[in-house]
């Protein structure tokens, strides 16, 4: 797949939106991770993302609008998610709401789904971006399907060299503010429900626990197909809650270290803070990878803050792959 890394600029941008339009594929950066973004209401072009990621077709994709008004031509909101909307938005929270059109744009590869995510990154970029489209852009995050998400360009053309697909253009914009996924944040009726944990956390809600990694394929398709069992995977077998390394286990560190351990090691966060443990996960995750040991080892993250939605991503990272 022939595609360029260009620093992402005003002229950058006008040539992702005419790429765009010719039905391409664009990577670009959100505070979230990167995402491999289409036109929303170019149907081949969002054909175009399941088949260059290997995405089952099960699983539908986030529309990243740029406004409220956008939002409402492609989503239904009742007054928890306008609440949570003027709350939370631009930022990484992404509100599952009734569609309005089945005709008007695609975002998904099954007729099945009444409902859409919508998410306004909080992302200088992407929110140019999508003015310039003039349409929502469908964007899951820019890697391979069950492989670690991408928080640096570099990433993304890691993932893709080499593969077929129809990514034109990464747009480099250095490493992504948050480095975790949006909450993912179900408002259809009744209560709103917690799908997917992120950065952000509204304390109101509750998660939905029905969904874990044993979750079957039909159960989880019902409320959040994303939430399946192995996913944001490195190649090597990861270890949770690991004391110490056994053998030749490289380590991902939190916090400062006990003894010295003459293994390659990869800390999150020296200063055990959370927030700093999040914005380098995927990338420790990338770098111990490669490092020529035969598996990771992890240390405890505290259950709390972004810390839950660390050990979602890890929990995952760790669990049998099909
Ligand atoms: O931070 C993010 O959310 C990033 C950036 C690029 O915006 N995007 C991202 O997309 O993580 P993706 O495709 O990797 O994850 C989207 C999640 C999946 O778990 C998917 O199943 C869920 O959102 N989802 C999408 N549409 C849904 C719907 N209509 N109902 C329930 N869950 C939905
Ligand atoms: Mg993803």
């Amino acid at each position: 797949m022939a595609f360029t890394l260009v620093p992402v600029s005003s002229d950058a941008i006008t040539r992702a939106v005419e790429l765009l339009r010719a039905g391409g594929l664009v990577a670009f950066p959100t505070e979230t991770v990167y995402g491999l973004g289409a036109d929303a209401e170019n149907q081949e072009a969002v054909a175009s993302i399941y088949s260059t990621k290997g995405r089952p077709s099960h699983n539908p994709l986030i529309l990243h609008v740029s406004s409220m008004q956008m939002a409402e031509r492609y989503g239904v909101f009742n007054k928890e998610s306008i609440a949570l909307a003027e709350k939370y938005w631009p930022g990484p929270v992404t509100l599952v709401v009734p569609r309005r059109d089945k005709i008007l744009f695609f975002n998904s590869m099954s007729d099945e789904v009444d409902t859409v995510a919508i998410r306004i990154p909080d992302a200088r970029e992407a929110l140019e971006l999508i003015d310039k489209l003039g349409s929502a852009i469908v964007a899951p995050s820019a890697n391979r399907s069950g492989r670690i998400s991408p928080t640096q360009a570099s990433h993304v053309q890691e993932e893709f060299t080499g593969a077929s697909g129809n990514l034109k253009l990464i747009l480099d914009g250095g490493h992504t503010r948050q480095g975790i996924e949006s909450t993912v944040i179900r408002c259809i009726d009744g209560q709103p429900i917690i799908l997917r944990h992120g950065s952000i956390i509204p304390d109101k809600y509750q998660f939905n626990r029905s969904i874990s990694s044993e979750t079957t394929l039909e159960d989880a398709v019902l409320h959040s197909p994303g939430m399946l069992g192995s996913h944001y995977a490195p190649d090597l077998p990861l270890r949770l809650n690991a004391k110490n390394t056994n053998g030749n286990e490289a380590l991902l560190a939190f916090g400062p270290l006990v003894a010295r351990i003459a293994t390659p090691i990869f800390n999150l966060s020296e200063d055990q803070n959370l927030d700093e443990a999040a914005h380098n996960l995927y990338t420790g995750l990338r770098v111990l990878d490669k490092s020529g040991c035969d598996g990771i080892a992890v240390m405890p993250i505290p259950e709390k803050g972004v810390g839950i939605a660390i050990n979602d991503r890890l929990r995952r990272a760790a669990a049998p792959r099909k």
